[in-house]
């Protein structure tokens, strides 16, 4: 058993509870290898912002679960070599699929899980959170479970097909589960096409495609339900148009990509919504900035002179979410 606490990480607890009151968000960002993490970790000890390191099925799969646990553990102490004096740092598991992962994870390190039963009939989705919520909260590492599911490019953005959070279920399921946060579906969807290009309209002097925007009723009628609840927004980056066009222009293909619009998050992280998943829109900037480097310097073959614009990138990039979307900044002094 190795406990997060002696990685010198924290669970999400207390940082949930101050988001909530500050009317501000914690970034979660995923992360799946070394460059990643660095900027990661300089952005938020730069900025004094809590942070949430978030590592998928498939990170585990592609790092190595050992190497990602003593990653975490020495972002804490990079963090601290920074001049972060006290850092606070999550190690978390993203979409979680059985109780044998999350148990892996709590006794690997972990000090979050996410147990994401949000595709199963509602009965199994509360017994098997409840489960993994009985587990982790033995070694006090916090829990995260999802009600809805999130939409799928193919389906419709509407309540009527039964996509968003149903707020009638959301007392049940938090009372019965003992979840400490739960994931609400409102319209966000995971990867860089979150709308087709019939689900948005045109700017008429750009030409860009503009999305519909978020259910932010589905989020209020969750908020009367259970009121200082921490939700979770999943699917949340904002695919910078920026991006997409370096992308396109040095080889790439990523027609009509789109995301959430950021002022529109702003808007939720000044609710309850405490926790706001970004994954896609890393992944974009190192790909611009290394796709720009292999167009602009055919000869070079030094992975450094391209992973490390992209780490540059990244970096700059999470600065950004921290200051301007999340509002996280200076909240972890
Ligand atoms: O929600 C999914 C995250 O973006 C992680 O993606 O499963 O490809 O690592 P992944
Ligand atoms: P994006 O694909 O919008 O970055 O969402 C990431 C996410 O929700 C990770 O769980
Ligand atoms: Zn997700």
């Amino acid at each position: 058993m190795v406990s997060y606490k002696d990685l010198g990480l924290v669970n999400t607890r207390e940082m949930f509870a101050k988001a909530i009151k500050g009317g501000y968000a914690i970034p979660a960002f995923n992360f799946n290898n070394m460059e990643q993490l660095q900027a990661i970790i300089k952005a938020a000890a730069e900025e004094k912002s809590p942070v949430i390191l978030q590592v998928s099925k498939g990170a585990r799969n592609y790092a190595n679960a050992t190497l990602l646990r003593y990653m975490a553990e020495g972002a804490v102490e990079y963090a601290k070599e920074l001049g972060w004096e006290h850092p606070q740092i999550v190690l978390h598991l993203d979409h979680g699929d059985s109780f044998e992962l999350c148990k892996d994870c709590v006794d690997n390190g972990f000090s979050s899980v996410m147990i994401d039963g949000s595709h199963l009939p509602y009965e199994e989705n509360v017994e098997l959170t409840k489960k993994v919520c009985e587990y982790a909260h033995k070694y006090d590492v916090t829990v995260e479970g999802e009600l809805g599911v999130l939409a799928g490019v193919e389906d419709e953005v509407s309540s009527d097909h039964h996509t968003y959070t149903d707020p009638e279920e959301v007392v049940d399921f938090v009372t019965r589960t003992g979840v400490d946060s739960l994931a609400i579906s409102i319209g966000t969807s995971h990867g860089a096409y979150k709308f087709t290009p019939e689900q948005c309209t045109r700017d008429p002097k750009t030409g860009r495609l503009v999305p519909p925007p978020l259910a932010f009723d589905v989020l209020e009628g969750v908020e009367a339900k259970i009121p200082g609840f921490p939700i979770v927004l999943h699917g949340s980056s904002s695919v910078p148009q920026e991006y997409v066009d370096i992308i396109n222009e040095n080889g790439g293909k990523l027609p009509n990509a789109i995301g959430i619009p950021e002022e529109e998050l702003r808007k939720a992280a000044k609710m309850d919504v405490c926790k706001i998943n970004i994954d896609s829109d890393s992944r974009l900037a190192m790909t611009a900035a290394v796709r720009k480097v292999f167009n602009e310097k055919p000869a070079e073959f030094d992975p450094r002179k391209y992973l490390g614009p992209a780490r540059d990138e990244m970096e700059k990039l999470y600065k950004h979410k921290i200051i301007n979307v999340l509002g996280s900044d200076g909240k972890a002094e």
